[in-house]
């Protein structure tokens, strides 16, 4: 072989090689920078200064409760992660913390408050030894985006307040869940309509589990989280420094089941995804949209397309991003939960791709962010 034709033949390689490094392979093993596959599960994204940063629950081979906190990673493509630690360690145990070593804590989402310069970091928390009746979200902020990051507190949302869409004749209905011997006859399902166990959770505060956070174009952010037994999502206005809540909130679609939920914003118009409610088995995808975070939310068909559609490609939602630099282009998260060996859930990631007018997603063996 003449020299030019190896050396054509090499440079051919090289081009391969590296566009293969730049593909994004749901459910494959990601490795990071150690060669470990990224441990951030139920994640959110951040872009701060040229790169994006991955925060999620660190899980372990056997079990997952929290035995190290949430992990942070760091890319400037979305394909090469480097392991940054854990920038939310779990206390120790018998530590009297509500988040010590044990808890469940999960779906850590990190945003950034301009007015006050800090990270602030949102999860879903349950507090160590009592499965997953605390239903609490926790709060814990850095001035650094890889932190460490300091526990603030946890509570259960709006304690003491009424949804705004939840209307005065409801508010003053006198049933109580003991009042139903059985779930989801039509009679209880009325009633979750009503606000059955808003008001049995009003003073002491809203129950809060599967969450993301959402921050608006005029810098207000939101929290949306499945709460009333799961069975309604509510969706709540954090205050101005976001480490708190501000008591201002709606309820949307009593009785629905959703958990999951993942939102973006494209041309003024909210889109919501969510997932069903059976635990770490995958169910269909639901789409949501509104033209203001306040609603009217509208219900949709699932946005999934094809072979898989029915199980979210075996997947279930955690998280909507924008590509920095690209108009319009938004990426869903999904996690490919393994409970026998949660370390090793995979990770499901697929552009949102927009017909007649509604995001959809469909499935990639494989794809690359140059071709967005
Ligand atoms: C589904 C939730 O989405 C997960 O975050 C986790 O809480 C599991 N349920 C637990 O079964």
């Amino acid at each position: 072989m003449s020299v030019k034709k190896v050396f054509s033949c090499c440079a051919c390689l090289l081009f391969i090689l590296s566009v293969k490094a730049q593909e994004i392979v749901p459910g494959e093993v990601w490795p990071d920078d150690k060669g470990i596959h990224v441990n951030a599960h139920g994640g959110g994204m951040l872009y701060v200064g040229g790169k994006y940063y991955w925060f999620g629950e660190y899980k372990s081979d056997t079990t997952s409760v929290a035995l190290d906190g949430v992990t942070c990673y760091s890319s400037p493509d979305l394909v090469h992660w480097k392991n940054e630690g854990i920038s939310l360690p779990v206390m120790p145990e018998n530590s009297y913390s509500d988040i010590e070593r044990g808890c469940i804590l999960e779906r850590p989402k990190v945003v950034f408050n301009k007015k006050t310069g800090k990270y602030v970091m949102w999860f879903h928390l349950e507090l160590k030894g009592k499965g997953y009746a605390a239903a609490r979200v926790g709060v814990a902020v850095s001035d650094k985006v890889t932190g460490p990051y300091r526990f603030v507190h946890s509570y259960r949302p709006c304690a003491g307040f009424w949804p705004e869409n939840m209307p005065d004749k409801h508010r003053n209905l006198s049933e109580t869940p003991d009042d139903f011997k059985e779930w989801w006859t039509p009679e209880w399902l009325a009633a979750v309509d009503n606000g059955l166990f808003v008001r049995r959770d009003r003073l002491g505060g809203q129950m809060s589990r599967d969450m993301t956070i959402f921050v608006d174009d005029d810098e207000r952010a939101y929290h949306i989280y499945a709460s009333e037994e799961n069975l309604t999502l509510q969706i709540a206005e954090l205050s101005a420094d976001y480490q708190s809540h501000t008591g201002r909130y709606i309820r949307i679609f009593p009785g629905g089941h959703n958990e999951a939920p993942a939102i973006f914003k494209k041309d003024g118009t909210y889109y919501l995804i969510t997932s069903g409610c059976t635990g770490w088995e995958p169910n269909a995808a639901r789409l949501f949209s509104a033209p203001s975070i306040w609603g009217p939310w509208k219900q949709h068909p699932n946005p999934c397309r094809g072979t898989g559609a029915e199980k979210t490609f075996h997947s279930q939602g955690t998280f909507i991003f924008p590509v920095e630099g690209k108009k319009d282009v938004f990426i869903f998260m999904a996690d490919r939960w393994r409970p026998k060996h949660p370390s090793d859930a995979r990770y499901i990631w697929l552009p949102i791709q927009f017909e007649n007018g509604l995001p959809v997603l469909k499935w990639m063996d494989k794809w690359n962010l140059k071709d967005l």
